[in-house]
C-alpha cells in the first residue's frame, strides 16, 4: 500500500466540456479507483485552467467579465464530472488564491536560483494553442494545429532558461526509463530535447488576466507557466498545508498527446530549476477522433464537428453512466488514437454489457431463484473455472498497474466469457436441485463476484448493483483487492435477487 497521486490536465474554460475531456478524466478516475481498491491512499486532482488570452477573449465575446465567465464554465466541468461519477478528491481552479500563492512561491524559487531573466520576445503566437511558433515550425505563418493566422508578438518579457536543462533532462530520462509512457511518446519527448532547447518567455504585459509576477508588478505569468504548477497547488506546495513530500514521490500525470512538450520537457525542467524532483510519471494518451478528425472546440466552431452532439451529459442520458465509462475505457488503448462513434458505443453496449455480463448475471440469478430457494450456494475449491479466474485476476491486475484499462477490461471479460461457456457446457437449467447443481451455480457466482471486483474501477455503480444482486453485503470495493480477489470466498449472506435487466438492449442504429 502506497500513496498514489493522479492528475488530469486542467481544462480550458473557454468553452463547455466535451467527450474528449471526458475520455481523459474517466481514464484517470478508473486509475484512482483501482488504486483505492488496492488499498492505496489516493489523491485524484482535476480542475480548470482559467487564465490566458483565450479565456479573456471568450469572456469578452460573451459580454461578461472573465471572472463571471470562468465561474460559469468551470461549474459545467464539475457537472459533467458528477454526471460521469468521477471520484476526484480535489478540483483546482487556477483563479483561486491558493494557486496564486503556490505559483508565486514556486517561480520565486526559480528566479532566486537564477533561471529567470529579462529580454525582448519577438515572434509568432497562436492564441488557441496558447503556444509560440517560429516561422519554420508554422505553416507559412499559420498555426499547424488550428490553421489560423499566427499573431506577431513583441514584448519585453521575463524568460525561463530552458536551454540550461538540455543535459539534465537527458540524464533524467536515462535514469528514469518509465518517466514517460508509452515508449513512442517518450521517444518523441527525447527527440524534442535533443533537437535543442530555446529559452521561453514566461510573462506578459499585454494582458492582466493572470497570476502577477511577485518581483515585477507590470507582468502576469504566461498561462502555461501558471497552469503546470496546478499539480503542486493541489498538494499544498509552498503553503501551510504543504503535503508535497506525501504525494509527489508517487505522482502521475495523465495527458493528451498534444501537450506532451509542456509536460515532458518544460515541466520537469521547471521543477529542476525550483530544486524539486520532477513528477514521477507522465502517461500520454491519444485523441478520440470523429470520422478521422480531432474533436476540437475550435474546429467545431468552424463547422467541422458538432460538439454539442457529443457533450458528456447527453451521452450519459442516452446510454447510462457506466456504459459510457466502459466504452471510453475499453475501446482504445491509452497512447493510441481512437474513433468515437454512437455505433461503437451501441456495439460495446450490446455485446459486452447486455449479452455477456448482463446475461450471465440474469441467467445465474434466475436459476438460483427457481432451484435454490433464492440463496446462492458456495463454490468448489477445485472448479474448472478457478484457473480462468486466476488468469483474469493476474492479467487485469498487471494491466491496471501499467495504465492499460482496456487490457484490464479485456481480461475481465475473458472471465465472463469463460463462465458463460462453462454454463453452456454444464447446462444447470436442466439439472435437478442437488449437489451438482449447487456446485455449478456456486462456481458461477464466485466468478461473478470476482468479475464485479475487477470491473469496479470502470463501472462502479453497476458492479455494486451486481454485488447486491448475488446476495453479498456491502460493496465490491469494501475489502482490499489482495484479500477479496481470491477464489472460494463467495458466500451469499442475503437472498439472490432476480431484478430488472442490468442492460436493456438498445437498437443497433442510434440516430
Ligand atoms: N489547459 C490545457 C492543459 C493544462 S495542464 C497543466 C489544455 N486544456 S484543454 O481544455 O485543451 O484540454 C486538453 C486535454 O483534454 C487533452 O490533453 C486531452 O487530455 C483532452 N482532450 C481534448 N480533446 C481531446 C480529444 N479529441 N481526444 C482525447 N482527449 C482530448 O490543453
Amino acid at each position: 500500500m502506497a500513496n498514489y497521486y493522479i492528475t488530469t490536465p486542467i481544462y480550458y474554460v473557454n468553452d463547455a466540456p466535451h467527450v474528449g475531456h471526458a475520455y481523459c478524466t474517466v481514464n484517470a478516475d478508473a486509475m484512482a479507483r483501482w488504486h483505492r481498491l488496492l488499498g492505496d491512499d489516493v489523491k485524484f486532482l482535476t480542475g480548470t485552467d482559467e487564465h490566458g488570452q483565450k479565456i479573456a477573449d471568450a469572456a469578452i465575446k460573451n459580454g461578461v467579465s472573465p471572472r463571471e465567465w470562468t465561474d460559469q464554465t468551470s461549474q459545467r466541468f464539475r457537472e459533467a464530472w458528477d454526471a460521469l461519477n468521477i471520484s476526484y478528491d480535489d478540483f483546482i481552479r487556477t483563479t483561486e488564491p491558493r494557486h496564486f500563492e503556490t505559483v508565486q512561491k514556486f517561480l520565486t524559487a526559480v528566479y532566486d536560483n537564477g533561471y529567470i531573466y529579462k529580454d525582448v520576445y519577438q515572434g509568432l503566437y497562436c492564441v488557441s494553442c496558447e503556444d509560440y511558433y517560429t516561422l519554420e515550425s508554422s505553416n507559412d505563418g499559420n498555426c499547424p494545429i488550428h490553421g489560423s493566422l499566427l499573431t506577431e508578438m513583441r514584448e519585453e518579457n521575463w524568460f525561463f532558461k530552458l536551454s540550461a536543462f538540455e543535459a539534465p533532462l537527458l540524464a533524467y530520462y536515462e535514469e528514469h526509463p518509465q518517466f514517460v509512457t508509452p515508449e513512442t511518446k517518450r521517444n518523441e519527448a527525447l527527440a524534442f530535447i535533443k533537437s535543442g532547447l530555446r529559452d521561453i518567455s514566461i510573462t506578459r504585459t499585454s494582458i492582466s488576466w493572470g497570476v502577477p509576477v511577485p518581483w515585477d508588478d507590470q507582468h502576469v505569468f504566461y498561462v502555461w507557466y501558471d497552469a503546470l504548477i496546478n499539480y503542486l497547488t493541489g498538494i499544498g506546495f509552498g503553503r501551510e498545508d504543504d503535503e508535497t513530500s506525501t504525494w509527489w514521490p508517487n505522482s502521475h500525470h495523465l495527458i493528451g498527446k498534444e501537450i506532451l512538450r509542456f509536460h515532458c520537457v518544460w515541466w520537469p525542467a521547471m521543477c529542476m530549476a525550483a530544486g524539486l524532483e520532477p513528477v514521477s510519471h507522465v502517461q500520454v494518451h491519444g485523441w478520440l477522433l470523429v470520422g478521422g478528425q480531432k474533436l476540437s472546440k475550435t474546429m467545431a466552431a468552424e463547422g467541422g464537428v458538432k460538439l454539442t452532439d457529443i457533450a458528456p451529459v447527453e451521452l450519459t442520458d442516452e446510454f447510462g453512466v457506466d456504459p459510457i465509462r466502459y466504452y471510453l475505457l475499453r475501446e482504445t488503448s491509452l497512447g493510441n488514437d481512437g474513433d468515437f462513434s454512437h455505433e461503437g458505443i451501441t456495439a460495446r453496449y450490446n455485446t459486452d454489457l447486455a449479452n455477456s455480463l448482463g446475461n450471465l448475471v440474469a441467467r445465474v440469478s434466475t436459476i438460483v431463484a427457481s432451484k435454490c430457494a433464492g440463496v446462492g450456494p458456495s463454490p468448489e475449491l477445485d472448479s474448472d473455472l478457478r484457473a480462468a479466474a486466476q488468469t483474469a485476476i493476474d492479467d487485469a491486475e498487471s494491466a491496471w498497474n501499467r495504465f492499460a484499462p482496456n487490457h484490464a477490461l479485456e481480461a475481465t471479460w475473458g472471465l465472463i466469457g469463460a463462465t458463460n461457456a462453462y454454463l453452456e457446457q454444464r447446462a444447470p437449467w436442466k439439472m435437478e436441485p442437488g449437489e451438482e447443481l449447487d456446485a455449478v451455480l456456486g462456481n458461477a457466482l464466485e466468478a461473478i463476484r470476482l468479475v464485479t471486483i475487477l470491473a469496479t474501477p470502470a463501472i462502479p455503480e453497476v458492479a455494486a448493483r451486481i454485488w447486491t444482486r448475488i446476495g453479498l453485503a456491502g460493496a465490491p470495493s469494501d475489502e482490499v483487492f489482495a484479500s477479496s480477489a481470491q477464489w472460494g470466498r463467495y458466500r451469499a449472506t442475503l437472498a439472490i435477487e432476480k431484478g430488472e435487466p442490468l442492460f436493456p438492449r438498445i437498437k443497433a442504429s442510434v440516430e
